[in-house]
């Protein structure tokens, strides 16, 4: 088991009708956390790191470790490169063995978003890496810094999407939304389910905190496999952190990061009935 090419993940997923978190890490208590949740659960895993995250976790060292982190994992862990902005460090991650990488050129024309996306495909094809993108526009945005409009995938638009980048997974817009929603998300399950109809891949939801279980499992129905979740881990660890108030070691907060990671992420698996598969 141990380091895996993300498609493998995501057909098996397919195979079990259950969904598979991919879980945002920052340090390296954040991947023991996640990994040991994964072991713990006998579940498949991701973990991935954005673009927008490398100004305070550098690629050239996180990257590293997260993939020999998945080496040694006893269940079989895919690491990912979320949200690639540029050609020159989604090369980077793939030449530090990341099995999977996402371009996401959602905020480009669909003509454009195409060519872009099929840059990368050629790209990744001799390192045999999985190729996620992205069509519509999820909302806020991955570090919070612009508030991005919700603009739902069109259906049409994702057909021939898929059809001429030859992607392994795409992620859609169904009312979905990084960070931290403001008031109860509203997720067009229908849309969902008219895009699954049309577009034979595994799609992929961003913007997994805060979106309740029923509504998880209800994606999974209609062909979400991969479910990124970012937010709630972070939320997790400082509400852990801060549980403490009076003053305690450096190695006591290291410990609080890891069982915080771990946590969530147990609790994620469960819900995306990923426990028990491996
Ligand atoms: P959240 O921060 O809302 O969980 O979104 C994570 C995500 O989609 C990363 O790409």
């Amino acid at each position: 088991m141990g380091l895996v090419e993300m498609k493998g993940i995501l057909q098996k997923a397919e195979q079990g009708q259950y969904g598979v978190g991919a879980f945002s890490v920052a340090n390296m208590e954040m991947v023991l956390g996640a990994i040991q949740a994964a072991e713990e659960l006998r579940s498949p895993l991701i973990i991935q790191i954005a673009e927008v995250r490398l100004s305070y976790s550098p690629l050239h060292l996180i990257g590293p470790m997260m993939v020999e982190a998945a080496r040694e994992a006893t269940v079989p862990v895919a690491v990912h490169f979320d949200h690639g902005l540029t050609r020159e460090k989604i090369k980077q991650a793939l030449d530090i063995g990341f099995t999977s990488v996402m371009f996401d050129g959602s905020h480009f024309p669909l003509k454009e978003n195409i060519k872009r996306t099929k840059q990368i495909v050629e790209l990744v094809k001799p390192f045999g890496a999985t190729v996620e993108a992205e069509i519509g526009q999820v909302g806020g945005s991955e570090d919070g810094t612009v508030d991005t409009e919700v603009s739902l995938t069109d259906i049409e638009e994702a057909k021939q999407f898929a059809m001429e980048t030859q992607v392994d997974a795409l992620a859609i817009a169904i009312g979905n939304a990084h960070g931290i929603y403001k008031g109860k998300p509203c997720l067009q399950l229908d849309h969902l389910e008219a895009i699954h109809e049309q577009v034979d891949l595994p799609l992929v939801l961003h913007g997994g905190s805060g979106i309740d279980p029923h509504d998880f499992k209800k994606c999974i129905q209609h062909g979400i496999r991969k479910i990124n979740v970012a937010t709630a881990t972070f939320n997790q660890v400082i509400h852990q952190v801060n549980k403490e108030t009076p003053y305690r070691d450096y190695f006591s907060h290291h410990r609080d990061v890891i069982m915080a990671t771990t946590e969530n992420v147990k609790h994620h698996i469960k819900i995306f009935g990923s426990d028990y598969k491996v």
